[in-house]
């Protein structure tokens, strides 16, 4: 089965050809990461323009990469939310109107579920199974226990993990998005800032307000008393806080619900320091981990093709009634 997928969720243009949720065909991703720069995040009238003119372009680009005709593509799946309301529209009405105009069905597809399956990507995903969904928009420990099935654990309470990396970086001076920029600088300094540990309780949530004000407020301490900040240190240590607490309660979820398989996805598992210290503990208690490349890490159509073959499976369809939804529980139905 090969679906034509569409993601535009916030400030990522992209479309893939996916056949059976796990071949990728082709995929075309149009970043607006340099337009957004200069303000310092994305803003969303902005990118919802940007992806109204771009969106004929991809589907032409894709469809060539993918070496397909419309005639060949089975189904059409696309992120219905969460999301930027004005980007998520742009995709759905382009993905309504190819499903009508070529007859095809019509797959909605949860932002997170498709984080999730760009793991499928990359190997079978085996159940039951622990999902770290790590981006810019959450922070979520879910349980599935089948494919298509999941269960919401634990979650942010206040900031996503993402959200904070972008934060903490404007403090430093890094350009958006920030988390790349603390990954490689953290590399370069030493945990020698005293912040405090996340929501470090025994609960699946996460709370990271705290550390995002306790960076905030050294910085302008140390500003006031003319000190200068060790920006490579202060990556460092903020970075070692974030990924003790995510390993600890990600741990903690696999072994309490006795499961022996970790994905992790999200932009943020392209984080160096995390994956690697998820590694080494899934290693110690023998637990199968998979993370995808970073390419499918960050949004991307790819991921939103796999889901939507397991959720065409499940029976999950839409009619031209579909909407874009903002804000939605993954699960909750549509
Ligand atoms: O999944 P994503 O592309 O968009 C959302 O659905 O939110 O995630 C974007 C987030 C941004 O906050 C970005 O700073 C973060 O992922 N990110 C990283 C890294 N690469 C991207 N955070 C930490 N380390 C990275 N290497
Ligand atoms: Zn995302």
């Amino acid at each position: 089965m090969k679906i034509l997928a569409i993601e535009s969720s916030c400030d990522e243009t992209s479309m893939s050809v996916i056949e059976d949720g796990h071949i990728d065909l082709g995929t075309v991703i149009l970043s607006q990461i340099d337009i957004h720069k200069s303000y310092g995040g994305v803003v969303p009238e902005i990118a919802s323009r940007s992806h109204a003119e771009s969106i004929t372009i991809v589907l032409e680009e894709v469809l060539t990469k993918a070496n397909v005709t419309m005639d060949e593509i089975d189904a059409v799946a696309v992120t219905y939310g969460p999301g930027l309301i004005g980007s998520l529209l742009v995709g759905l009405i382009a993905a309504k109107t190819i499903a009508y105009i070529y007859d095809k069905p019509l797959i909605p597809v949860h932002h997170i579920a498709g984080h999730i399956y760009a793991n499928n990507l990359v190997k079978k995903m085996e159940f039951p199974l622990i999902a770290l969904v790590i981006s810019g928009g959450h922070t979520d420990l879910i349980y599935m226990e089948e494919n298509y099935s999941f269960k919401k654990i634990g979650g942010t309470l206040d900031d996503a993990v993402g959200e904070c990396y972008d934060k903490v970086a404007r403090v430093l001076g890094l350009p958006y998005p920030g988390g790349p920029s603390i990954d490689k600088l953290a590399r370069e300094g030493n945990d020698t800032y005293k912040l405090p540990l996340p929501l470090n309780d025994d609960s699946y949530d996460f709370s990271f307000s705290g550390i995002k004000s306790a960076v905030i407020n050294l910085v302008h301490n140390e500003e006031q008393k003319k000190n200068a900040i060790r920006n490579a240190d202060l990556a460092c240590s903020f970075q070692n806080k974030v990924v003790e607490i995510l390993t600890k309660k990600t741990i903690k979820a696999l072994k309490e619900y006795h499961v022996k398989n970790l994905v992790v996805a999200g932009g943020v598992a392209a984080n160096s320091a995390i994956r690697k210290s998820l590694e080494e503990e899934c290693l110690k208690n023998n637990f199968n981990m998979t993370v995808p490349p970073i390419l499918y890490c960050t949004d991307n159509a790819a991921m939103i093709g796999a889901a939507g073959f397991f959720a065409y499976q499940k029976g999950i369809k839409a009619d031209l009634n579909l909407n874009a939804k903002a804000n939605c529980a993954l699960g909750e139905n549509i």
